[in-house]
């Protein structure tokens, strides 16, 4: 679904300037829980919260289904700084070609090439003639529950207000994707550097299969080795793991939101640096607060109803969860189709503290080189932030490390 360039009227803008106000900035809204602390945001009980943090936390073996094909042993293996849930250096590799007319055609078997196998003769590489490669860096899912409860139709009118902001240079890209767990409905995608999910369900399963090689009811179809079968090494079956993947978003869901550091945000230097990250437009797609949809809301194809501990709260994720071409398109199509192929979505900038290795690729090591890396429809911010004085770049940088 392409929304931008095309249906531009202004009037058709200024007809979604208001709804964007009013479902960012809504009144009643409270602000959502944050905090590196493991506790509940009131989703579950602490105690099922824990229980769900140990099924996220637990090393599979061979015994459990781990395998054939597979990345690491736990989700908290790549997803644990500085608390469960986090983020952490891990990064996968994708890969494949373009064919005769341009299109983007995954590897042997899909685009994910397991770093890992439980025997070593079915070991994945990435082959020669796959000359499209990209490295992707593990997320942060704390908080995401949050984001899963933002309404399709929120997200919509960023996008629709992108334009008007930035003179006709930033329009996200919004685009819909299947829900495994409502077979033929279809949400706004915001999980993934593609935004190739839409719900935590889903991501789950995805991930159990293709990070650990473990089938789900949701995720049935075992993994092969650049498309050869690895059936003959798959010697345990793997439905024993019915329940984990509801586990994994149970915990998910019930996570806090990243929080700020309120000592340095309250320094002059960040709050400066605050003051420019707007003023040269960084928060035209790094969206400072979002409200999600009103507790009772049914989403996720019918599968999930809003629960007053994630509804109509306040968040502050400094993203837009919409797609971007910033000139660092890795190449690679997941559900977006062909014309997403060198955008990614903005990354939330919420914990960025808690990030070494920036960017998908992991590539920028420092926030000035990564700011520096944008092009495409962030190059008018850019440039902006270029013409900065040296002390105002650093004060917009100590702003991040608030974040
Ligand atoms: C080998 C490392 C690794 C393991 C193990 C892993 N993940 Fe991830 N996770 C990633 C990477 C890398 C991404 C980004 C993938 C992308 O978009 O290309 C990601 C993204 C996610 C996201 C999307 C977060 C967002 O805000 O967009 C969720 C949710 C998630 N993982 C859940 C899980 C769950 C649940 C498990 C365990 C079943 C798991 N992951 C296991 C590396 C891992
Ligand atoms: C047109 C939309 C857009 C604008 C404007 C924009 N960004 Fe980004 N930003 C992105 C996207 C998309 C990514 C992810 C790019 C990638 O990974 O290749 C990103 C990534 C980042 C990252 C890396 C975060 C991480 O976790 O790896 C930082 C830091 C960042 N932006 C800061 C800024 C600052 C500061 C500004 C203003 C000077 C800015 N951005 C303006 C879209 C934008």
């Amino acid at each position: 679904m392409r929304l931008r360039r095309t249906l531009l009227g202004l009037c058709f803008v200024a007809a979604f300037i208001v709804p964007v106000k009013t479902m960012v900035e809504g009144q009643s809204a409270s602000e959502a829980p944050a905090g590196f602390d493991n506790q509940t945001n009131g989703f579950t009980t602490q105690a099922v919260f824990d229980a769900n943090k140990d099924a996220f936390e637990e090393r599979e073996t061979i015994e459990d289904g781990l395998g054939p094909v597979y990345n690491a042993q736990s989700c908290a293996e790549c997803h644990q700084n500085p608390v469960t849930g986090g983020i952490s250096q891990v990064t996968e590799i994708r890969a494949g070609h373009n064919d005769a007319s341009g299109n983007f055609v995954d590897a042997p078997g899909g685009s994910l090439i397991n770093d890992r196998a439980i025997d070593a003769s079915i070991q994945e590489r990435v082959p020669g003639a796959e000359d499209i490669r990209a490295f992707r860096t593990s997320l942060n899912t704390l908080g995401d529950g949050f984001v899963e409860c933002v309404d399709s139709n929120t997200l919509l009118a960023i996008a629709f207000a992108q334009p008007s902001q930035s003179g006709g240079r930033i329009s996200g890209r919004f685009i819909q994707v299947p829900l495994l767990e409502a077979p033929g409905s279809v949400r706004g995608g915001r999980f993934g550097w593609k935004n190739q999910h839409a719900s935590l369900l889903s991501f789950s399963a995805d991930a159990y299969l293709n990070e650990m090689g473990i089938t789900s009811p949701l995720q049935p179809t075992e993994n092969t080795s650049l498309g050869r079968s690895v059936a003959a090494f798959d010697q345990v079956p793997d439905p024993e793991n019915r329940e984990d993947v509801g586990r994994f978003a149970g915990f998910i869901r019930a996570t806090k939101a990243p929080p700020r550091d309120e000592a340095l945000a309250a320094t002059f230097d960040a709050q400066e640096g605050s003051r420019l990250f707007d003023q040269i437009g960084c928060n035209i797609c790094h969206v400072r607060t979002i409200t999600t949809a009103p507790a009772g809301s049914v989403i996720n194809g019918g599968q999930f109803t809003v629960p007053p501990a994630l509804g109509n709260k306040k968040i502050h994720p400094f993203g837009d969860f919409l797609l971007h071409d910033v000139g660092t398109g890795d190449g690679i199509v997941q559900n977006g189709g062909q014309s997403t192929k060198n955008e990614l979505r903005t990354a939330p900038l919420w914990g960025v503290r808690t990030r070494g290795r920036l960017m998908h690729d992991g590539e920028s090591l420092t926030r000035n080189e990564a700011i520096l890396r944008h092009a495409g429809e962030a190059s008018g911010v850019i440039n902006a932030y270029r013409f900065l004085s040296t002390t105002q770049k650093s004060r917009l940088i100590t702003f991040l490390s608030s974040l």
